[in-house]
């Protein structure tokens, strides 16, 4: 019996397998708005048999991309567009989730194959905003520090998208405090120097992240999931840790939070990260058994064994899996076969079936 195609229970929601899409920006969204590559691309993935798809890091807010291709879920006219790719999603047994995101001080930067630099306003980028008035790095823009009242609306904007996501048909959120974007760089003392509530001690540089996912557990269904993506560690000595991770994911535990989806660095850009397979799932170990919250692994999972061993080991009860989903969208479908699991086929496919 294979964990990794044994359903999951999340709330009201029943997920087919443990396979899940990690959201990747691809770059390729119009003012924000979904576009035909989102269809293929999500919609591929979905026929190759993982049991969530998560769409890449979709801005609250315009100025909340990473780049100005980057997707958002702002307003109806996104919601709209991702309603297509909702129902193709689901109409093959794969849930949709979507990634809510603000890129704090790492927005306003070029596509990858567009160099991925800080992109200036006279070229279309834009100042962006972070927790104080500290650049992510060498040749960065030092961002504007946010006042009281831009932050509360930083807090209902994550709720108003989490509206907008429903609206959509998506059927799990996860907010992204993950990788060096506004809510991380709130929560680490390398990226927050603030003197006033939002800043210092622990439990201030949690108020802002805290305050934000209380508002999208509120704004979001009862009966649908709640992820929360974070960094368990900067990789910089005096930075966000997992102790302090662990602290984090007991109080996103207590706001209803569901699962807690661990990846790791990306505050600062010199950080020494020792990417070997599976390094980050330790950290998914770790808050699962300290926290008793539900946890997702992620991070160089790439073999239909080592995903299944992650999971029985009790390292995790999901995986999300990135790039070898970019090489081949029906990994899924292929370890089913390796680890002797039932999965259904695309019907149309069923010839081609191994
Ligand atoms: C093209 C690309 C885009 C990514 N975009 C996002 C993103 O939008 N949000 C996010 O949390 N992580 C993003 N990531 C990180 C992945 O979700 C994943 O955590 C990382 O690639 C490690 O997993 P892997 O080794 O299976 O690829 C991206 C990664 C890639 C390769």
């Amino acid at each position: 019996m294979s964990r990794l195609f044994t359903p999951l229970q999340l709330r009201g929601l029943r997920l087919r397998n443990r396979v899940f899409v990690s959201p990747m920006d691809q770059y390729s969204s119009r003012e924000g708005l979904a576009t035909d590559w989102h269809f293929v691309h999500l919609g591929s993935r979905a026929v190759g048999g993982a049991g969530m798809v998560m769409v890449e890091a979709s801005a609250v807010v315009p100025e909340g991309r990473i780049s100005p291709l980057d997707s958002g879920i702002w307003s109806q006219d996104h919601a709209r567009a991702f309603r297509r790719i909702t129902a193709f999603m689901r109409e093959q047994g794969a849930v949709a989730g979507i990634q809510l995101a603000h890129a704090g001080r790492k927005a306003s930067t070029a596509a990858p194959w567009r160099g991925g630099g800080p992109l200036a306003p006279e070229d279309g980028g834009w100042v962006p905003q972070g927790p104080s008035a500290l650049a992510f790095g060498e040749g960065y823009p030092v961002p504007r520090e946010l006042g009281a009242a831009d932050i509360d609306a930083v807090v209902e904007r994550f709720a108003a998208a989490a509206g907008y996501a429903r609206e959509a048909g998506f059927e799990i959120v996860e907010v992204h405090m993950a990788h060096g974007y506004l809510l991380h760089s709130f929560l680490s003392p390398l990226s927050n120097h603030r003197t006033d509530e939002y800043g210092g001690g622990l439990e201030n540089r949690m108020r802002l992240p805290l305050r934000v996912a209380r508002a999208v557990r509120e704004a979001w269904p009862d009966e649908l999931p709640v992820l929360v993506r974070i960094s368990a560690t900067d990789w910089v000595e005096g930075g966000w840790d997992l102790e302090q991770s662990v602290s984090l994911s007991g109080r996103l535990r207590e706001l209803g939070v569901d699962l807690v989806d661990c990846s790791s660095g990306g505050l600062v850009p010199d950080a020494v990260i020792p990417t070997e397979p599976g390094f980050q799932t330790p950290f998914a170990r770790a808050i699962r058994e300290r926290v008793g919250i539900a946890t997702a692994a992620v991070g160089l999972i790439t073999e239909p064994v080592q995903a299944e061993h992650v999971l029985c080991t009790g390292q995790a009860d999901a995986v999300f899996l990135g790039r070898v989903l970019l090489r081949d969208p029906y990994w899924p479908l292929r370890a089913a076969a390796v680890l002797g699991a039932e999965i259904r086929w695309p019907v149309q496919y069923d010839r081609a079936r191994v």
